[in-house]
């Protein structure tokens, strides 16, 4: 994100990010801290200013507030999210549960979603703290519906597409909504801000996905091939699935599903995915995300901040990282 707008946006995010992890306790400043520094692509606040700045408002403190609110919710589901999915790699350094245990870990979590709340209770819109609040029970929600524990997670796309929806779509949807609602965009336009975060969000975890099979953690600076040892059925593998033979497809989910995977085990998904056209048409998918989200920016000016918009959701389809 090499555009001015963000590049100004991102400066002042990031200061009030840091000032936001005050604490009497010296573990969560530590903790929260050494996360944000690690990096990040601050998608989510960068998605708040630039949502108000469509709407033809400048960038104020409250503003400020609701876009470190809003990544400082999305590091609070990093740090639960690493204790789930027993990751060790987390922004190219090991994750906050192997640094300081998972109690740490979750503890700090909990503080970051209340602080966030703190500060969007600052805002002085009283649907901005609901609105982030539902997103907050919809991705805990997506992610319990994950652990596939509840008897009725037979894999399928729908089921998936229920859980990204959830624990992914639904922030950045909130972000974009937020943006526009203290843009002063009107109903009309928080509603067409809102669909394109929703569907970028989820063209966003499909890349993930991807990238959790493909990614060189070098560059990801997460733990490859996480999903598959947890097993995640993922759209890739769901859309391999579809296209392979009852056989194979009966083989496949055997080897899937068994708790402990070797690096052949591994290496065999990996080639059955890529035979089946998984990881293309997961692609593909996702491309087709971002055009739609994209339709809902036409309705806008064609200034700076809508530029960025598009170059941002185009840049996250393609990614490799
Ligand atoms: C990771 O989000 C979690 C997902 C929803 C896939 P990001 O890819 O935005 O993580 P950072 O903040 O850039 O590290
Ligand atoms: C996204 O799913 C989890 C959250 C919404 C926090 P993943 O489990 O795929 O995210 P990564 O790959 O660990 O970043
Ligand atoms: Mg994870
Ligand atoms: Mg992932």
């Amino acid at each position: 994100m090499d555009k001015e707008i963000c590049q100004e946006l991102g400066t002042k995010i990031e200061r009030r990010l840091f000032d936001a992890l005050a604490a009497e306790a010296p573990l969560v400043p530590a903790i929260a801290g050494s996360l944000l520094a690690s990096g990040g692509k601050r998608v989510r606040p960068l998605l708040v200013g630039l949502c108000c700045r469509l709407c033809g408002a400048g960038i104020t403190p409250e503003t400020l507030d609701a876009a470190a609110a809003v990544e400082l919710i999305h590091t609070a589901s990093l740090l639960h999210d690493d204790v789930v999915d027993g990751a060790s790699l987390r922004r190219g350094v090991p994750s906050a549960n192997v640094k300081w245990g998972n109690s740490a870990a979750v503890l700090v979590g909990d503080f970051l979603f209340a602080r966030a709340f703190t500060m969007l209770n600052r805002t002085k819109h009283p649907d901005i703290p609901r609105i982030f609040a539902e997103a907050v029970e919809s991705m805990a929600e997506g992610e319990v519906m994950q652990l596939g524990v509840d008897g009725v997670s037979s894999p399928s796309i729908e089921r998936y597409l229920q859980i990204v929806y959830r624990k992914t779509a639904v922030l950045m949807a909130a972000a974009c909504r937020c943006g526009a609602i203290l843009g002063g965009g009107g109903r009309e336009r928080e509603s067409a801000l809102e669909s394109f975060g929703r569907e970028l969000g989820m063209a966003f975890q499909f890349v993930d996905d991807i990238l959790d099979y493909r990614a060189d953690p070098a560059c990801s600076g997460k733990n490859g091939g996480g999903d598959l040892r947890d097993g995640k059925l993922t759209l890739p593998l769901l859309y391999a699935l579809d296209a392979a033979s009852d056989v194979e497809r009966q083989d496949m989910l055997g080897i899937v599903t068994r708790p402990e995977k070797s690096a052949g085990a591994f290496r065999q998904v990996l080639e059955f995915v890529e035979s089946r056209g998984g990881f293309e048409r997961a692609r593909e998918e996702a491309r087709s995300r971002i055009a739609c989200a994209c339709r809902n920016l036409e309705q806008f000016e064609d200034n700076e901040a809508r530029e960025a918009l598009e170059d941002l959701a185009h840049s996250l389809g393609e990614r490799d990282f």
